[in-house]
């Protein structure tokens, strides 16, 4: 049985801060005790530099690494550790798609993909490389209720359809979209997916294999890991083609002063010392959840999801944007006459933390004809009193602005 008081005291963050109702999830999750000391013991008893040294923490750090690529690759349902390559995180994923992928197969009057609802970080690098190119940059539109126009997409396939690049969860809306039949319609083309999950990799019983997608990413802060982290998953038929765009250290097979040849990957695109605490940090992270039955988490999720819409929606004067029917636990609405930035004010001063503004999807915003929204975003550690608690602010506010 899922007991959210339980799951609570193993985030230390809210021993210090007892009374903080944290619905900011989607912007960083808090992290588990279990992953902090694994990251706090790895300075304290294992840190030296990997692939580099002759002695036992230098050997045993470097098993470690290697050994969070098999974890992320399980956690993933991935064929392989070798289809992982460690990031910075999302955003870094992305533009080494954009740039290493895309870029050498891209021409002038090709066109890419994404959606209406993308993060800046999946439209700007795509955005740029189809400048450079001289390529076009498809947008499969959206309606007022946030849903992506399916039939629309379809249209806008052509021969000239170099890549696509999908949000799972969006995350200032909360949408659900359908990637499987996005990338089913794509790969009868035989065009390359990639799929943001950074906001849906919790969410979901993720099976990289049956999804088919060619690249998905995510970082490990929103997976309560720590920041500075993330995953790009690769089918490997790409990633053996694909050429580094950072050169450097660990990422070669031999050098002269004539010419490099460079290590297979996933190595060749980890360039340099790597964020190697992250990433141990990361192995924690996956650790930690697999403590959990996923069903079980999803059903609790779900569970919330459903219960905070519902007395959301009950909220005279508040509309939520995106589909009601969701399941995504981002809730994204907006109070009547007041600006959402007031809202998020208001609440932090109740302890509630919720993010307030675009959430970096300027263009979404625009498309609904909106400066903002506030969104709440729930996790493993929020709980039905929690909702009651923002309802109840919510309420409050709403008579102060009266
Ligand atoms: N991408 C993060 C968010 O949605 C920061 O808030």
């Amino acid at each position: 049985m899922f007991d959210v008081t339980k799951v609570k005291a193993d985030f230390p963050i809210f021993k210090h801060h007892p009374d903080l109702i944290y619905l900011d999830n989607a912007s960083t999750t808090q992290k588990p005790g279990a992953v902090i000391d694994g990251v706090k013991n790895f300075y304290e008893k294992e840190n030296a530099n990997i692939h580099r040294g002759f002695y036992k923490i230098a050997i045993e750090t470097s098993k470690n690494y290697q050994s969070v690529r098999t974890k992320a690759a399980n956690y993933l349902g991935a064929a392989d550790s070798k289809n992982i390559v460690f990031t910075s995180g999302t955003t870094e994923s992305i533009n080494l798609v954009a740039q290493s992928f895309l870029e050498p197969r891209l021409e002038a009057g090709d066109n890419v993909i994404i959606s209406a609802m993308e993060h800046h970080a999946n439209l700007i690098p795509w955005q740029m490389l189809c400048q450079k190119k001289g390529a076009e940059l498809r947008v499969i539109p959206m309606d007022q209720t946030a849903q992506l126009d399916l039939s629309g997409y379809k249209k806008m396939l052509s021969e000239k359809t170099k890549m696509i690049s999908v949000v799972h969860i969006s995350n200032s809306l909360g949408s659900v979209n359908p990637i499987e039949d996005i990338i089913e319609l794509a790969h009868e083309k035989d065009i390359p997916v990639l799929v943001d999950g950074a906001q849906s990799v919790m969410n979901y019983e993720m099976n990289i294999r049956n999804l088919d997608c060619d690249f998905f990413v995510f970082s490990a802060h929103k997976i309560f890991g720590p920041t500075g982290v993330g995953v790009l998953y690769g089918k490997e038929k790409w990633l053996k083609k694909m050429q580094p765009i950072q050169f450097g250290g660990d990422m070669i097979k031999e050098v002269s002063f004539e010419k490099t040849t460079f290590a297979d990957f996933p190595q060749k695109f980890e360039s340099g010392t790597q964020n190697l605490a992250g990433v141990i940090g990361l192995g924690h992270t996956i650790d930690y959840l697999e403590k959990f039955e996923k069903k079980e988490v999803m059903k609790y999720l779900e569970m919330l999801g459903k219960y905070a819409i519902e007395k959301l929606s009950a909220i005279e004067n508040l509309k939520i944007f995106g589909n009601s029917n969701h399941n995504s636990n981002i809730i994204s609405f907006n109070l009547k006459n007041i600006h959402p930035h007031d809202v998020a004010t208001f609440l932090a001063e109740e302890n509630i933390a919720v993010r307030a503004g675009q959430h970096c999807t300027q263009p979404a915003m625009d498309l609904l004809g909106i400066p903002g929204t506030i969104r709440a975003s729930f996790t493993i550690y929020n709980s039905t009193d929690e909702v009651d608690k923002l309802v109840k602010s919510l309420k409050s506010i709403q008579k102060f602005f009266a």
